[in-house]
């Protein structure tokens, strides 16, 4: 879910309403099926709520505007508990109508919560688990009288995790928030104030921003902001300043963040490069936090991640293990926390996360630091729980992602993978020096290789549109082209609704090839024919395989690679490339094909039915 909160002047005005909505726009793409707003006014609280998109309460706010105020909260939703419909939209109002709350999280005890309300003859109108907050702090103000101190006493009592937001008519210059396991910053404004799931909610008022710590509580004003901790005592949270601007979170011309995001590939590679040299060409993470005796004597790496996050981290298997030769394990982040890990203080573990929010990497960080292992973050938000939570930061540089299904900040992860291997080749003396400056010279070449894929988009869109009406599409993939299938497959199903797997493609013949029908489509990412261990020659097997069974064949190959020609009814063509840094590449062509594909189906490319952004919840 998605969370804004405002306090202005004390004259009531248009100006909460419309900060609000806007940061709403912005948060969209945490969750979007329903969204509500309360504003406090002179004359008490007034709220409107829908389900579905955010137009749908724009449209219901131009047939029936609400009274003009000083303070508003909004909310975007992704159900959690109770269907996505008008009534379980928030916000939650307290029984008079005097106090309202939205919360993103799980209260995990509302159960046991509102049984105790509901014998005590407290009215539930909806299914979800914030309606009891909403009680719970009407309850906690009218004997404190005072909504902070009521806030600090209600957090007690829950379970779970949340951002919680709340309004008092009685207070209609404050906006008191609070969290736990879930996140909220701060936007510091002159004369107004701006409380925000994360900075876009307010990027367009303000650059200036606060974090805010686990089970801190926060109270705004126009003109002050006080956080406190759960006892109460004042607590001084570290300022910021967001180095990226509105204009980056906005399409530029594009007709879908995702193509725009799509296009934004080379600079992102690019930026995650810069200044990670140091004077004596040593390799430089954002924050480290693991000695470098302890980097040398780790004997295993754990990669959790997931969904294309996770693909990442297959890439990085690859490359660390040859670079490395460290042990490589990659680990869908809810399966390595809900079974028996074996990690160890030598342990390393690498979390990658675009949103750093993904409820499900949070919980196995928190497990594998439990276990005693260091962990080690590849994330894109700053600021970010899983960001703090860890022992290392490896920032990747691709700006705010919109777009549901991710792009550039794959490749940005890609590409820090390729750092932190570089890295710990360097540290433990696995490289030469000159080897690992060859590396990083191949590294910033990458930019200008995507640029040249992104711009043969015409030539893939155009195969999409005549392949839009498929049922079943499938890729194939060796050593790195392996991931890179997954994530093709992920993408179509993600943005098309296609059926779509990928496959190993040496695996083919132990089963999948009975799916090769006459006509079937199948992509298949060939390696670098200048690569080593006749990998080229399996694949280009592995071609004629299902070509002999009638198969449509859509070939990813390098330039000059004339032997797929024969076999391939389709070639899309990537610059020549070192055998590791290829998925930079090879993917390229995989998500213009699945945005363009459902583009051609009439379909919703940056929200896509039924996934957010940013799953926060397990
Ligand atoms: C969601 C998104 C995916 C994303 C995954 C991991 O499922 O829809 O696009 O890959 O979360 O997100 P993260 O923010 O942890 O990279």
């Amino acid at each position: 879910c998605g969370i804004v909160g405002y306090v202005g002047p004390a004259a009531a005005s248009s100006r909460p309403l419309d900060v609000v909505m806007e940061g709403l726009g912005r948060l969209e793409y945490r969750g979007y099926d329903s969204a509500g707003i309360a504003i406090a006014t002179p004359d008490g609280l007034v709220s409107a709520k829908k389900a579905g998109k955010l137009t749908n309460l724009t449209r219901e706010l131009d047939e029936r505007p609400l009274a003009e105020g000083t303070a508003a909260i909004g909310h975007t939703r992704w159900a959690t508990h109770g269907a996505p419909t008008d009534v379980n939209a928030h916000p939650h109002l307290s029984g008079d109508g005097r106090l309202a709350v939205i919360h993103n999280g799980i209260i995990e005890n509302f159960h046991a919560l509102k049984s105790a309300l509901v014998a005590d003859g407290t009215q539930f109108h909806s299914e979800t688990d914030t309606e009891v907050v909403a009680h719970l702090l009407a309850g906690a103000y009218d004997e404190t009288g005072d909504l902070t101190e009521a806030m600090r006493q209600v957090v007690r009592r829950l379970e779970g995790a949340f951002t919680l937001l709340a309004v008092h008519a009685d207070q209609p210059d404050t906006v008191v928030g609070a969290r736990r396991n879930s996140p909220l910053v701060i936007g510091l404004g002159e004369g107004e104030n701006f409380l925000g799931s994360d900075v876009s909610a307010f990027i367009a008022f303000t650059r200036e921003a606060m974090e805010m710590g686990q089970d801190q509580v926060v109270t705004i004003t126009g003109a002050d902001v006080v956080v406190t901790d759960a006892a109460g005592t004042v607590v001084q949270p570290r300022r910021f300043t967001v180095d990226w601007s509105a204009d980056a979170a906005v399409k530029g011309g594009f007709e879908t963040f995702m193509n725009k995001e799509i296009h934004d590939q080379p600079q992102a590679v690019a930026d995650t490069l810069l200044g990670r040299v140091g004077e004596k060409g040593e390799l430089i993470l954002d924050e480290m936090r693991i000695s470098e005796t302890v980097m040398r004597s780790v004997d295993k790496i754990v990669v959790i991640a997931c969904g294309t996050a996770a693909y990442a981290g297959h890439v990085a298997k690859y490359a660390i293990e040859h670079w490395c030769r460290i042990p490589v394990e990659v680990e869908l982040a809810h399966e390595f926390r809900y079974r028996d890990p074996v990690v160890s203080e030598k342990t390393l573990v690498v979390a990658i996360s675009q949103s750093g929010e993904t409820m499900d990497t949070i919980m196995a960080v928190r497990h594998a630091r439990e276990q005693g292992a260091k962990v080690l973050a590849i994330v894109n938000t700053h600021g970010s729980t899983i960001a703090r939570e860890s022992d290392a930061v490896l920032y990747t540089h691709a700006g705010p992602e919109v777009a549901v299904a991710s792009t550039k900040a794959f490749l940005a992860q890609i590409t820090a993978c390729y750092l932190l291997g570089l890295y710990l080749a360097q540290l433990r003396g696995n490289k030469f020096p000159d080897e690992i400056a060859e590396d990083l010279e191949e590294l910033r070449l990458m930019p200008e290789r995507i640029q040249q894929v992104v711009d043969t988009e015409g030539h893939v869109q155009a195969v999409a549109r005549e392949l839009a009406e498929e049922r079943t599409v499938l890729f194939l993939g060796r050593h790195v082209g392996f991931p890179v299938a997954l994530e093709g497959a992920l993408k179509l199903k993600e943005l098309a609704y296609i059926h779509a797997e990928g496959f190993a493609a040496g695996e083919l013949k132990h089963g999948p090839i009975a799916l090769v029908e006459p006509g079937q489509p199948v992509f298949v990412i060939a390696p670098s024919p200048r690569g080593r261990d006749a990998l080229h020659a399996k694949v280009i097997s592995n071609i004629q395989e299902i070509r002999a069974r009638g198969a449509r064949t859509l070939v990813i190959a390098e330039e000059g690679d004339d032997a797929v020609e024969p076999f391939a009814d389709v070639v899309f063509r990537v610059p020549q490339t070192p055998t590791l840094l290829a998925p930079l590449v090879t993917v390229v062509p995989l998500q213009i094909f699945a945005a363009a594909l459902a583009t051609a189906k009439g379909l919703d490319v940056d929200q896509p039915r039924n996934l957010a952004k940013s799953v926060t919840v397990e």
